[in-house]
């Protein structure tokens, strides 16, 4: 009887435990601080979604829980519709410091029907300058949309609905510092930029059609969590933890490969490795190992 019950328990806990060993997970109460904005960000349906606000007296944020030393991270996000110049969505990885790393979506609103430009950044030990700039396939005000970071030892990239936008190698062996070492929190914020955002800087945030608003679902991420008890990352997959090497030295494929040079070709407007005006002594040497 008492070790029928015992085993019962065991058995009812299993699931239990390795849904709390596993990272990934639905809950943006368990993942998430909302750190900014004073209910201006939003946690609805028991932790399915979240918002993010922005009006005239502020905009709103929120941070992980968890620190990650490397991780692929997922979010389905929905960017502000309509009107949305002047307003710059961030969703981006960052580290602590002066010599922070920090790995950077932003998306930066425009007016109805006109195009959101999606900016990308890498900075390691406090240096970034590292833009690469798309415009995207598709309306992503209209509908959610995955929007990816892969980051192991050997490389950073950016992927769109499971495209590769950017990728950024580790470029150690020509001196270029590469994020591997400063645990880094997840943290997204809704803010008005209009000082800079839309066509850089010319068209002003329409307070009028103030509140803005940004939604986020089925957040999930296979990665290394930090412990800042005892400085150690545990790292975990969704499915199987014995898959648990797999991303932490995945790379692009012959076909994602194509598919990145596909996006460069037609959605790439700015790449600081090709704006030979803003680098006349040479370009980065980061930018010889990043040919695409
Ligand atoms: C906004 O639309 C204009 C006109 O199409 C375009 O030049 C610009 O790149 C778009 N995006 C932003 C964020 O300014």
């Amino acid at each position: 009887m008492a070790s029928n019950n015992y085993s019962l328990i065991i058995a009812s806990l299993i699931p239990i435990l390795m849904t709390s060993f596993v990272s990934a997970s639905n809950n943006f109460y368990q993942d998430f601080d909302l750190t900014w904005g004073e209910g201006r960000s939003k946690i609805l349906n028991n932790g399915d979604s979240l918002t993010l606000s922005l009006d005239k007296a502020s905009g709103s944020g929120f941070q992980s829980k968890n620190q990650y030393l490397f991780a692929k991270i997922d979010m389905q996000i929905k960017l502000v519709p309509g009107n949305s110049a002047g307003t710059v969505t961030a969703y981006y990885l960052s580290s602590q410091g002066v010599t922070h790393d920090e790995i950077d979506f932003e998306f930066l609103g425009n007016l109805s029907g006109d195009p959101y430009i999606v900016h990308t950044n890498v900075f390691s030990q406090g240096k970034g300058n590292r833009e690469q700039q798309f415009y995207l396939w598709f309306d992503p005000t209209a509908d959610f949309h995955t929007y990816s970071i892969l980051w192991n030892p050997h490389r950073i990239i950016f992927s769109v609905d499971g495209t590769p936008i950017r990728e950024f190698k580790n470029a150690e062996s020509v001196g270029v510092p590469f994020p591997k070492s400063q645990p880094m929190r997840i943290y997204s914020s809704l803010w008005n930029a209009d000082d800079w955002a839309t066509r850089g800087g010319l068209i002003k945030t329409d307070w009028a059609q103030a509140p803005f608003t940004a939604s986020y679902r089925n957040f999930e991420a296979v990665a290394c969590v930090w412990s800042p008890f005892d400085g150690f990352s545990t790292c975990n997959t969704k499915s199987s933890p014995n898959s648990v090497d797999a991303w932490l030295n995945e790379e692009l494929d012959s076909t994602n490969q194509e598919r990145l040079k596909w996006v460069q070709h037609h959605y790439m407007i700015y790449n600081y490795c090709t704006d030979a005006k803003r680098f006349p002594l040479g370009f980065p040497p980061e930018c010889a190992v990043n040919t695409t």
